[in-house]
């Protein structure tokens, strides 16, 4: 055992103590203490710790105050100032919040299958954090890697079918993983042009040549195929579109990068545990096998109702993000307690089916009563409904008008997009509304009454 460590024992004051990935144990911990331990460690018992650093020079760091209030000041004059509602309470499975002192029904929440606060989920989170604490305590490589970790991991490569799968701490990470780590300068990334910005910012922090091909049109994809060069290829698609709601054609995708050998990477944060006949999500609904899509995303905080992220795949997929994804490598791993509600939900989900068939339902009835209405959808059979309002003012006073009836929602916006409403469906009962990015759209989401559990 070298210096190093022995002096970080005796710094410990135990007989054991972690190396990098090693339980390394003193035979003999008084030797440890009265071992000269300065060699090669930087500690000298005698001189004491070696000194602290010099305190960097002191410079002054105003905030750029009137810089960012001018930019601030465009973002609002350009309607695209957003806003943060605080929500005071949640209850009825997520139905119900209540916002600026009122009760409203929830219409943008992605707990589709209403298990949040379900009491086994919930329950298994209590019991974790008593066993295991709040907290992971580190990075998974290096002491943060529990047994429920490991069991979630394997749960969810037997519901993906696939080999492995590999826990991340946000789907934003995982994305950010897989890109930059399987794709770098000299390969090319193709990504549907709504793709979720953590793909678009994954593409284009990993270095490959990037380039979007229009929304869900996989023969323009194929044809940037064929006239692309050699290299490593990746397409990047969601399932589920998160604005939207439509689900993208994997088929055609899938066959487009059988054809140039292409591998496609498919985020499935939307449709996982709730599109396909057991709920696997859009590549089952697609009737894909895990060959056809060897890389698979899928987050926990949407019809798991937790939080987190996971990424399915070969055994060599797993263990190469594992090896060298920064944001697997450089980050607290997720809380056991995390892992264990995840588990539960994961069991919920199965054993449940008639939560994913009680959503549909509401899609379709919403859908119905919609049109009814006179109102236009755009085409999603998924619990994210788009509604077409025709301009970004009639937009913002259905909002408002929505939640003074009592239906909360969030003003969001998307330039590009046709001015819409969206709305979405969950278990639970009607979800609140949110107009997409810059007040262009609004999201509701219809969730189903909630059934007695
Ligand atoms: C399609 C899609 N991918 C990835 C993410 C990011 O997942 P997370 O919230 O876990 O970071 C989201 C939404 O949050 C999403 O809608």
């Amino acid at each position: 055992m070298s210096d190093a460590v022995q002096a970080l024992c005796f710094l410990a004051g135990a007989n054991s103590i972690f190396y990098g990935d090693k339980l390394l144990t003193t035979p003999n911990p008084g030797a440890a203490r009265t071992r000269n331990c300065s060699r090669g460690s930087g500690y000298d018992r005698r001189r004491g710790p070696p000194s602290p650093p010099p305190e960097p020079r002191h410079v002054a760091m105003h905030a750029p105050a009137g810089l960012l209030q001018a930019d601030l000041s465009q973002l609002a004059a350009a309607g695209r100032r957003r806003v943060r509602r605080e929500v005071e309470s949640r209850g009825h499975g997520g139905v119900r919040m209540r916002v600026a002192g009122r009760e409203v029904l929830a219409f943008c929440s992605n707990d589709y299958l209403g298990l949040a606060d379900h009491p086994s989920v919930v329950a298994a989170f209590v019991a974790a954090a008593r066993e295991w604490g709040v907290g992971s305590g580190a990075s998974h490589l290096v002491s943060g890697h529990c047994s429920e970790h490991v069991a979630l991991e394997e749960e969810l490569a037997a519901f993906t079918r696939r080999p492995r799968a590999l826990l991340f701490s946000t789907g934003y990470m995982a994305n950010l993983a897989v890109v930059t780590t399987l794709l770098g300068r000299g390969d090319r990334v193709f990504e549907d042009r709504l793709n979720h910005a953590s793909l678009l910012d994954a593409g284009l922090a990993s270095g490959a040549r990037f380039a979007r091909y229009p929304h869900a049109d996989a023969a323009a994809l194929e044809s940037r195929l064929r006239r692309s060069g050699p290299g490593r290829c990746m397409v990047v698609t969601d399932g589920v579109f998160s604005m939207d709601g439509d689900v993208a054609p994997l088929r055609e995708l899938a066959s487009a990068c059988r054809a140039r050998d292409a591998w496609l990477f498919v985020d499935d944060a939307h449709g996982l545990g709730v599109l396909g006949d057991t709920g696997r999500g859009s590549l089952e609904a697609a009737g894909l096998a895990p060959d056809d899509v060897p890389v698979l995303m899928g987050t926990l905080g949407k019809a798991f109702g937790t939080f987190g992220a996971f990424v399915a795949g070969s055994h060599e997929l797993v263990e190469t993000l594992l090896q060298t994804a920064r944001t697997y490598i450089y980050t607290t791993a997720l809380p056991a307690a995390v892992a264990a509600a995840s588990r539960a939900s994961l069991r919920v989900m199965q054993d449940e089916p008639w939560r994913r068939s009680r959503v549909l339902e509401h899609v379709a009835r919403f859908r119905r009563e919609a049109a009814g209405f006179g109102l236009r959808l755009l085409d999603s059979c998924t619990p994210i409904q788009p509604v077409v309002l025709g301009s970004e003012a009639a937009a913002v006073a259905a909002s408002e008008a929505l939640l003074a009836r009592g239906c909360g929602y969030r003003r969001s916006g998307r330039p590009p997009c046709p001015q819409a409403a969206r709305a979405c469906a969950s278990r639970s009962r009607r979800r609140t509304s949110r107009p997409t990015w810059i007040g262009y759209s609004m999201h509701w989401r219809a969730s189903p009454a909630r059934r007695a559990r």
